[in-house]
């Protein structure tokens, strides 16, 4: 399979490329070899003690079935799929099905689907964007993904609340039937419920965060539902583990990739992380990436109690389309941002471009082209542009999308965070600054136990300035 093998090119990282004051030098790399070392211990140890569980889910063969025996039972039921959740409940699901689904799949028709259903994510609670919504599924036909680790974030209790009542009235006492539950197998209120109404449910491993889920049921029922092959993406994600099972950090793309950015972080002042996908499939990916490389890095106390401020900002950008938005920034701006491309080498559709008659040198050379070539050409010159500018960019290059390179994207850059909050000495596990913020809403809406939180909030908001 090294042909399929996912490759990390970091030549404009490096000092060669983009001089010593932006670029790392090869024996700073060396420098961290013995660091290397120590943190795969760490990380070894974490796995086989299952203290962290991500590692180990490519080898959840049970689970895997589980899912595809209940898939085929119900696929052909119902015309629409739903995801309620919210953060690592919701964005790696988007993720899998613009990666991997047509790009207008709901827009197909159900042969052209192969009769499985349309598939929605529903990660955002505003309220026109969920009553617009209940205009284009009727929810009789329709099942309904609730999502949550903790059982009890607000946005999703509440999506809860709206869909069951409106399963209810249409269909009245056997509405769990349009209801599936993902949760932890033993706590909080959605595990009680699935209980107490014989809701279909499947399980979180406790041992799993939410931004770190989407190779358990969270993601993996979504992609069962899209017709996604799982085994497939189990084994990128499993060929990826074992590739960066070594604390050789000349041989491991995970760890190499999260020191450097670590060193561009701390000893180069690039706190920024710009994720550019030239591949519009591929984006979706980077949003993902974002709440990965944000949550579990931006940290206030180290693993010794310190009070620390560390993170970098990871940023999403597409290619072409922000060349034309935010290139002249990144470009000439303040040099304070790392970059990765996403690029693709071999495209699963692409399109010649045609001659046209006429002397328009604007549109000649263009022609007999193909247009991944041209997209190609652009991600080089903008490579290009930030290399004469000494900016630091490295590219993560796709074979070709499918489910196994996508596996193997998963594993190594959830295994780049765990390492990188390693190097940061910081726990990438917890998110405490999501916690107080799901407490505050609670305090604001009454629930009981969180009257604190609000008191204090509706303090500071008396006196604001406005005009
Ligand atoms: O990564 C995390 O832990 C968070 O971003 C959660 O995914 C998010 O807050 C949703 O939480 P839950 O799945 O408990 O509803």
């Amino acid at each position: 399979m090294k042909n399929k093998q996912l490759v990390l090119d970091y030549t404009n990282t490096i000092s060669d490329s983009i001089g010593t004051e932006h670029g790392i030098m090869p024996g700073e790399i060396n420098e961290y070899l013995k660091k290397a070392g120590e943190c795969h211990r760490i990380m070894k140890s974490d796995r086989e003690s299952e203290r962290i569980g991500f590692f180990n889910l490519p080898f959840h063969k049970k689970t895997m079935k589980r899912i595809n025996d209940f898939v085929q039972s119900r696929y052909r039921q119902y015309e629409n799929f739903v995801v309620l959740g919210i953060g690592g409940s919701a964005l790696g699901n988007i993720a899998l099905l613009s990666s991997l689904k047509h790009p207008y799949y709901n827009l197909l028709n159900r042969k052209e689907r192969k009769n499985y259903p349309r598939i929605f994510v529903l990660d955002n609670i505003d309220p026109e964007l969920v009553v617009n919504f209940l205009d284009v599924i009727n929810p009789r036909n329709t099942l309904f993904n609730v999502i949550s680790k903790s059982g009890s974030t607000a946005e999703t209790a509440a999506q809860f609340l709206i869909f069951t009542d409106l399963l209810r009235k249409k269909i009245g006492k056997k509405f769990v039937r349009n209801l599936v539950v993902t949760t932890d197998p033993e706590q909080g209120d959605l595990r009680s419920i699935a209980e107490e109404y014989g809701i279909q449910s499947f399980d979180i491993p406790p041992n799993v965060g939410g931004r770190f889920s989407v190779l358990t049921s969270v993601g993996l029922l979504t992609a069962g539902f899209a017709n996604i092959k799982l085994n497939q993406l189990l084994s990128g994600a499993a060929d990826m583990l074992q590739r960066c099972d070594t604390s050789d950090l000349f041989k491991n793309p995970a760890y190499l990739n999260a020191l450097i950015h670590y060193l561009m972080d701390t000893k180069r002042k690039k706190n920024i992380s710009v994720m550019m996908s030239y591949s519009s499939p591929l984006f979706s990916w980077a949003d993902w990436y974002r709440q990965l490389w944000a949550e579990s890095l931006g940290k206030n106390v180290d693993l010794d109690g310190n009070p620390v401020s560390v993170g970098q900002t990871p940023v999403n950008a597409l290619g072409v389309t922000d060349q034309h938005s935010q290139v002249q920034l990144y470009t000439e701006g303040p040099n304070d941002k790392v970059f990765t491309f996403l690029t693709v080498e071999k495209y699963r559709k692409d399109i010649k471009l045609p001659k046209f008659k006429g002397d328009y040198s604007s549109l000649e050379y263009l022609s007999g082209n193909r247009l991944s070539q041209l997209f190609d050409a652009e991600m080089r010159a903008t490579e290009y542009a930030l290399t004469q500018q000494q900016r630091p960019s490295c590219r993560v290059i796709f074979p070709q999308i499918n489910e196994y390179t996508i596996g193997q994207f998963i594993m190594m850059y959830e295994i780049q965070t765990a390492f990188a909050g390693l190097l940061y000495n910081i726990d990438a596990f917890n998110q405490p600054g999501v916690e107080a913020g799901k407490r505050a809403t609670y305090g604001l809406l009454g629930r009981n136990g969180y009257a604190e939180e609000a008191k204090r909030i509706r303090a500071q908001e008396k006196d604001r300035v406005r005009m």
